[in-house]
């Protein structure tokens, strides 16, 4: 019994020593595996941001390599106007006689936010912006609600803060815009839809060089003819011609671009000459010595032609 007591008494710190060393491994072996997981988390981490830098730069490249062969550009606005500006600085050029009450059309009118800001400065009784691309035209659309919906939380709380309630003038008055303003998808160099008005102010502004390159001189042509015949006696065209060193910049776009390109006899220099005396136009004058304001490479000549 003695030597059992005592053999007892000797195993006892053996045990004690055996289980603080269990210990130890266990503490060990869950640092280890804390590390480890703490490294895969950090890989993984690594991966995903390589993943995603990966992703933006291809994004980016998908952008850059986007050619809009007709100069139906997505964000057109964004740096064609001086956003310390904040109006398109063409507007402050325009005349107001040429739009209030009167019925306009904007060819190419890209998002319509120059349709848009035309219908609202000058009251025009209507005015319908068209573009060859069907995406850039439901943007248009979606840019008037837009517009509507700001223009009416205005007018509510302006009338408001008034009257105390709502006025139902000013409602109307918003609501018109919607009434006033339409975007159509059209390819103007082709006879998609009949036109069923003339209109008394018609705007081109830079779409010659693109209907240029796309359908060359005789593409141009068609242009003005059917703006003259949209035209009302007496009516208005504001043209805003790209220069010709601009058409060398975009003659790569594509293939029928180039090949037009490079059979171009109609220059830009020469569209006033073309308006009056091919197409019939009466006179003309340069309204843009005082347009401030554009982004560089947009200071561009705009020309008003009267039928
Ligand atoms: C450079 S943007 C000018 C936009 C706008 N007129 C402005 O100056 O603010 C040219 C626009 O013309 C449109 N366009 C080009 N060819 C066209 C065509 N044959 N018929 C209608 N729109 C056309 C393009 O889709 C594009 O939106």
């Amino acid at each position: 019994m003695a030597q059992e007591t005592q053999n007892h008494l000797a195993k006892e710190p053996q045990n004690k020593q055996a289980k603080e060393t269990q210990n130890q491994q266990a503490k060990e072996t869950q640092k280890q595996q804390a590390k480890e997981t703490q490294n895969q988390q950090a890989k993984e981490t690594q991966n995903q941001q390589a993943k995603e830098t990966q992703n933006q730069q291809a994004t980016k490249k998908r952008k850059r390599n986007t050619v809009y062969i007709y100069g139906n550009y997505k964000a057109y606005y964004n740096y064609r106007v001086d956003k310390n500006v904040g109006e398109d600085p063409r507007l402050a050029v325009l005349k107001k006689e040429w739009f209030e009450g009167r019925r306009c059309l904007d060819i190419g009118c890209n998002q319509g936010l120059m349709t848009i800001s035309i219908a609202k400065k000058f009251s025009c009784e209507s005015i319908v912006g068209v573009d060859i691309d069907g995406t850039l035209i439901e943007t248009a659309k979606w840019n008037l609600r837009r517009v509507v919906k700001k223009e009416q939380s205005e007018v509510t709380k302006t009338s408001e803060k008034e009257h105390g309630s709502q006025d139902k003038v000013s409602e109307s008055s918003v609501r018109s815009l919607i009434d006033r303003v339409s975007f159509w998808k059209e390819n103007i160099v082709q006879n998609e839809h009949a036109f069923s008005d003339q209109y008394d102010t018609i705007l081109c502004l830079s779409v010659t060089k693109w209907i240029h390159l796309n359908w060359g001189d005789d593409g141009l042509i068609t242009l003005f003819a059917k703006i003259w015949n949209l035209l009302r006696p007496g009516g208005t065209l504001i043209l805003e011609p790209q220069p010709w060193s601009s058409y060398k910049r975009n003659r790569l776009v594509s293939e029928v671009a180039s090949m037009n390109f490079k059979n171009i006899l109609l220059e830009p220099s020469c569209f006033p000459e073309i308006l009056l005396d091919k197409i019939g136009f009466r006179s003309w004058e340069n309204i843009s010595t005082n347009v401030k304001g554009s982004n560089a490479g947009f200071n561009r000549p705009i020309f008003a032609f009267y039928k």
